[in-house]
């Protein structure tokens, strides 16, 4: 029973690759990147020197911890999405002295029970409830049996530009919910700023986030029996000025035929495949989007202007 519903979904899933891939304007989706492969090149593309989102937000975590732990307030209930073993959560851990549980919440249940349990031995003053699941689908909190003052959304890295506008609204509404009244949002947010800044940061010179963005083709040989030649694809990551978003894409050096499944995609020579878009906000336009449900309290950011930390509270 259990192994039809693995291939009942292994199913869907091609079938959604496929239908991404059969668009005027091939594409796949961006959750895909994420295997073991491809978790571990994002977390080096996080330490490369092109790519300043992490260590940016790092560093506006760390110089206004005080004022970002204040606004959190005693007793809060610290909610992160798409929670990491990261250095970031340890910098609020560290500075909410009077937390009053911590609910980290991923997809993947055995790095989340990794991490779980690394938490707990660094800090076993703080309760701690993970929560295995989906954050983009619906999915229960926990019983909390630790009174709270309100419920706080931690949402760092600016995954939030992963999302089309429409998606990243609704993601808010979703949010505003979860907190209820007099909750927040503690959100990090990726800013427009120069072309060639933004372009390095995702055509590195190393090479990672190519190989990054290679990873889905040999996902799709690995998982599917696709026969895609990763020598006849290269990454591209350009800024679209109009829509104010990084597009990655991979691109057919040549005319070819690839099989996927009982499926054959033709590639014309130069052709794509958008597989992320990446929105940069300046912080009017990301508070235009969050209005309906957040008033924004504070932006922080550091020296360049780049990104920003931002606390939100419900309307
Ligand atoms: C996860 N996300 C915020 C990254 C970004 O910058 O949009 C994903 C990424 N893609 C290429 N490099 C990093």
């Amino acid at each position: 029973m259990k192994n039809t519903t693995v291939e009942q979904e292994k199913q869907r899933l091609l079938e959604e690759l496929l239908s991404g891939l059969r668009q005027p304007q091939k594409m796949l989706p961006s959750k895909y990147f994420y295997d073991e492969i491809g978790s571990s090149l994002f977390e080096d593309i996080c330490a490369l020197r092109e790519y300043y989102p992490t260590r940016t937000e790092i560093g506006i975590l760390r110089d206004n911890i005080n004022a970002i732990t204040g606004r959190l307030g005693r007793r809060c209930l610290l909610i992160e999405y798409g929670s990491g073993a990261s250095v970031k959560i340890r910098l609020l851990l560290d500075h909410l002295r009077n937390i009053a549980a911590y609910v980290p919440i991923d997809i993947s249940a055995d790095h989340l029970l990794n991490a779980t349990e690394e938490l707990r031995k660094e800090y076993p003053r703080v309760k701690i409830f993970p929560v295995p699941a989906d954050y983009t689908q619906d999915f229960d909190l926990p019983e909390i049996d630790a009174p709270f003052n309100r419920r706080v959304v931690f949402f760092p890295g600016s995954t939030i530009g992963n999302f089309m506008p429409d998606q990243a609204r609704g993601f808010l509404r979703h949010i505003a919910e979860v907190v209820g009244t007099d909750g927040g949002l503690l959100i990090g947010v990726d800013r427009k700023k120069s072309l060639s800044v933004l372009e390095a940061a995702y055509n590195d010179s190393k090479g990672v986030t190519a190989d990054f963005n290679l990873n889905m083709l040999v996902r799709l040989n690995n998982e599917y029996n696709a026969d895609f030649d990763l020598d006849a694809f290269r990454h591209e990551a350009v800024y679209n000025g109009v829509y104010g978003r990084i597009e990655m894409h991979l691109i057919s050096k040549r005319e070819q035929l690839v099989q996927i499944g009982s499926e054959q995609i033709s590639f014309h020579s130069g052709e794509s495949i958008l597989t992320e878009y990446s929105y940069k906000y300046h912080p009017e336009e990301f508070a235009a989007i969050a209005k309906p449900w957040f008033h924004v309290d504070t932006v922080w950011t550091d020296a360049h202007g780049w990104f920003s930390v931002q606390y939100l509270t419900v309307r």
